[in-house]
């Protein structure tokens, strides 16, 4: 039963130029949890598991801030949220977005480049992780105008897309809830080596499914969901 698809997005300002304003990638996670999550199950799980979820990448903090707009609606969904960025301008303007949406000092932000400034007692305690990475390669779009804003580090995932990406896939598995059905959401673009990403999620004993879909001019975005095999 689809109970928050009419769920209004978060109310969302961004007045810097290095942070990734919404665009048709944040709206597949977005979409997909109006219409998969429930008051009994998120996408399949049963909610009142869930006890910390991850916003990692938060840009203006859009993802993190409309899960917990949609725990408050929940009695029996109060996860801890907590969103993270390598940019502080990023945390600074999710930050604002919190306040703007009347969530009062609830999320957790941590400044981060992937894991490495997470506090060592969040190992393994994350039920779902959220990823909107950066995932464009950087050798075709290297001319573009977005490149020359440069806006690079939310868009760039490196030589082949996939890199930062790759190097939080070496090191999620310290932070995720190793105990069953935990799960990580993604993104990825049809601009990317797929067959050569697969391989390596597959070297890594991980296993992803495509769960929502969108096409865009050239390029096709896909909302993935891994998990451990
Ligand atoms: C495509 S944007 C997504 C922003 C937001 N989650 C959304 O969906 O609108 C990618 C985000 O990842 C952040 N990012 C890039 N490299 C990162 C890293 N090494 N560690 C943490 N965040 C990173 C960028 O600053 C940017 O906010």
């Amino acid at each position: 039963m689809e109970i928050f698809s009419s769920l209004p997005d978060p109310l969302i300002k961004n007045d810097f130029q290095t942070v990734y304003s919404p665009s048709d990638d944040t709206y597949l996670f977005i979409d997909f949890f109006k219409q998969n999550v429930n008051y009994n199950y998120f996408d399949g799980i049963e909610i009142s598991k869930i006890k910390k979820i991850l916003d990692m990448g938060t840009g203006t903090g859009i993802i993190a801030i409309f899960l917990q707009k949609i725990s408050d609606l929940i009695p029996h969904f109060n996860p801890e949220i907590y969103a993270s960025d390598i940019l502080e301008d990023a945390i600074e303007c999710a930050k604002i977005n919190e306040k703007l949406n009347n969530i009062k000092n609830r999320i957790h932000f941590i400044k981060s480049d992937l894991f490495s400034s997470f506090p060592y007692e969040l190992k393994n305690s994350f039920d779902i992780i959220l990823f909107n990475p950066p995932y464009l390669p950087s050798l075709e779009y290297k001319e573009s105008k977005r490149a020359l804003l440069n806006k690079d580090i939310t868009w760039n995932g490196g030589y082949k897309g996939f890199e930062i990406f790759l190097k939080f896939i070496k090191n999620f598995k310290n932070y995720i809830n190793l105990n069953p059905p935990s799960c990580v959401y993604y993104t990825s673009s049809s601009y990317t080596d797929l067959v050569e990403l697969n391989n390596k999620l597959k070297e890594q004993s991980l296993s992803s499914k495509v769960i929502a879909k969108k096409h865009i001019f050239f390029e096709d975005i896909f909302l993935n969901r891994l998990q451990l095999i």
